[in-house]
């Protein structure tokens, strides 16, 4: 039995993806910051999924220190690890100031970009294991409305521009495509592929976040009439999981149709790259 580990499932896309996982006949293991709100995730993704070879992991992918205590865990579990999917990510609209984590980093960063990297080095030994592992990071089609956006090399935690949680989320985003494409290169010959997925606009529970006042959640009625359900969203992942036709599709970035799409040109640039990942290890 293969093994998936997908972080930021207990709702939307990620609790959908373990579902379907699961129910591919995969072992899968789920990574939530809150118990509470795993252990109901847990008992959900078994039910339908009518699988019971689905585990929890607690996992606060803004701290290092989280992030490593739950690959301890399932390293003592599990000596091959086929899958990894970095579904979890912050992303509260209402958010107005930078927040630090709990290593003193802004959290949107801390969480979307850095935890991943971190996660991503540290399981890759049990990942090398696999007949062929899969790593799949998550985007977002939002980023085309900032096609000039770059990774700010200088202030990538806005400790001097003004903040804006949407730059601070896309920036996180930007910079995990990047990151997707590193690792495709740098993984190519141990047999373990890298592919970034382009979220389109997914309906959200956006009761989830306390502070959008009732205007926002008025707007974001609205703007849902236009947006797709967690579980047909769920279905690229599953895809990109499952398809014995991707065992050698590496390196690419895929919309919720399945198809390869481009991502901008600075995000495809080796210079740039380069530099985005210079960044990265200053912080690891
Ligand atoms: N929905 C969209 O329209 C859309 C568009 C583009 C991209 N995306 C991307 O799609 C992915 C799934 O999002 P979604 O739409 O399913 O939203 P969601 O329901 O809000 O899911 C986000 C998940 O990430 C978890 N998470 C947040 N911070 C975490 C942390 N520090 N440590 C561990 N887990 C954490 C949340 O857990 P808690 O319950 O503990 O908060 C939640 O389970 C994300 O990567 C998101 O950026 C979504």
């Amino acid at each position: 039995m293969k093994t998936c580990f997908i972080t930021g499932a207990n709702s939307g896309i990620g609790i959908q993806a373990a579902i379907q996982i699961a129910a591919k006949g995969y072992h899968v293991i789920i990574g939530c910051r809150s118990l509470d709100r795993g252990e109901k995730a847990l008992i959900e993704i078994k039910k339908e999924s009518k699988s019971d070879a689905v585990e929890l992991v607690q996992i606060d992918m803004s701290s290092k220190a989280s992030v490593l205590k739950a690959v301890d865990a399932i390293k003592a579990k599990h000596e091959v690890l086929d899958v990894l999917i970095h579904n979890a990510a912050a992303f509260d609209i209402s958010q107005k100031k930078p927040l630090q984590s709990a290593d003193g980093i802004e959290t949107i960063w801390a969480t979307n970009h850095l935890g991943p990297v971190i996660l991503t080095a540290n399981l890759l030994p049990i990942i090398q294991k696999s007949e062929q592992g899969r790593v799949i990071t998550i985007a977002s089609k939002g980023l085309l409305i900032y096609p000039n956006l770059k990774v700010d090399l200088k202030d990538p935690e806005f400790n001097y521009r003004k903040f804006s949680v949407a730059k601070a989320y896309y920036q996180s985003k930007l910079a995990q495509i990047m990151f997707t494409y590193r690792l495709a290169e740098k993984q190519n010959e141990n047999n373990i592929t890298a592919n970034c997925i382009r979220v389109t606009n997914v309906k959200i529970d956006i009761d989830r976040y306390p502070n959008v006042s009732a205007f926002m959640k008025w707007v974001y009625k609205h703007k849902s009439k236009f947006s797709i359900s967690p579980t047909e969203m769920a279905e690229t992942y599953t895809f990109l999981v499952t398809d014995p036709d991707l065992s050698a599709v590496t390196g690419k970035y895929f919309n919720e149709k399945n198809e390869i799409i481009s991502s901008s040109k600075y995000s495809m640039n080796e210079d740039n790259i380069d530099n985005v990942m210079k960044l990265t290890h200053k912080y690891l």
